[in-house]
């Protein structure tokens, strides 16, 4: 039998790496993410100003002291809406910025892992990077299992049977929008719940299905909680929280 390192494999220089280190749980990385974690000689991340970083947390574990590591802040979050054209010039400049400093690495022939909390072709900043890197310098993208994947298996909730579809849903979605969608759906994963839960419960009440409903916070992570919605009293989630409406086709 191989090693497992041997399997996994190592990074090489000059390359840029996509790693999804899945929902949150470190367990849940795949041999290849740990074995570019463990390899590549600089560790990228981003995070929101004041706080480490949820990728960066995730593979704490794997990291030994000294690393060289690239923390990229953003400048900002939610304190502006995203169609507001002051956030569209400051976090189009951090991205600029942000893949100048990965370039500087790659070109002095080192290799660079950039963190993606779940699987980074999914909803993910590193999507960014990737868009303004990948014609210059090779880049390996190591997918990852999502966030939606870890909270529907945490919540002991098979999401599809049969021929159901899946809609999957942003809640930053006008509440009209995510109701006349959910409508439609055999079973659904709403994202980006957080600010939006009062919304989102309003939505999922409109078109009968709170009582399918599940409410997901910080899946596989510590501080985890899962409750049906119908019991959720909050009218704010944090940042990691989704709902999930579990189909109900074809069992046998
Ligand atoms: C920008 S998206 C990133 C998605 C990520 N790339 C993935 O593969 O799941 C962030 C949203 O994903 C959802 N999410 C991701 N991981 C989660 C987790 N472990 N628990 C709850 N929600 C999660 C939340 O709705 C959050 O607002």
């Amino acid at each position: 039998m191989r090693p497992l390192d041997d399997i996994a494999g190592a990074a090489r220089g000059g390359t840029l790496y996509g790693v999804g280190v899945g929902p949150g749980d470190v367990r849940y990385l795949t041999l290849r993410a740990a074995g570019i974690v463990r390899s590549v000689d600089v560790i990228g991340y981003f995070a929101k100003q004041g706080l480490q970083g949820v990728a960066r947390r995730i593979v704490a574990p794997l990291m030994e002291r000294g690393r060289d590591e690239l923390r990229l802040e953003y400048p900002v979050t939610s304190e502006l809406a995203v169609d507001d054209p002051a956030y569209r010039a400051q976090i189009g400049d951090f991205y600029h910025r942000s893949a100048g400093s990965i370039a500087d690495h790659l070109r002095q022939g080192r290799s660079v892992a950039l963190l993606a909390e779940g699987d980074p072709f999914f909803y993910g900043s590193f999507m960014h990077m990737w868009r303004r890197l990948q014609c210059e310098f090779p880049v390996e993208v190591v997918p990852g299992v999502t966030g939606m994947s870890g909270c529907w298996t945490r919540a002991n909730a098979p999401i599809t049977w049969g021929d159901d579809t899946l809609s999957i849903l942003p809640g930053t979605l006008p509440e009209d929008a995510l109701a006349e969608r959910l409508a439609r759906a055999d079973a659904a994963v709403i994202m980006k719940v957080g600010r939006n839960l009062a919304k989102v419960k309003r939505a999922v009440a409109a078109v009968g299905l709170t009582a399918r409903a599940i409410y997901v916070e910080r899946g596989t992570m510590e501080n985890e909680r899962i409750v049906p919605l119908e019991q959720c009293r909050s009218e704010k989630g944090p940042y990691f929280s989704m709902v999930l409406i579990p189909g109900r086709g074809r069992r046998l």
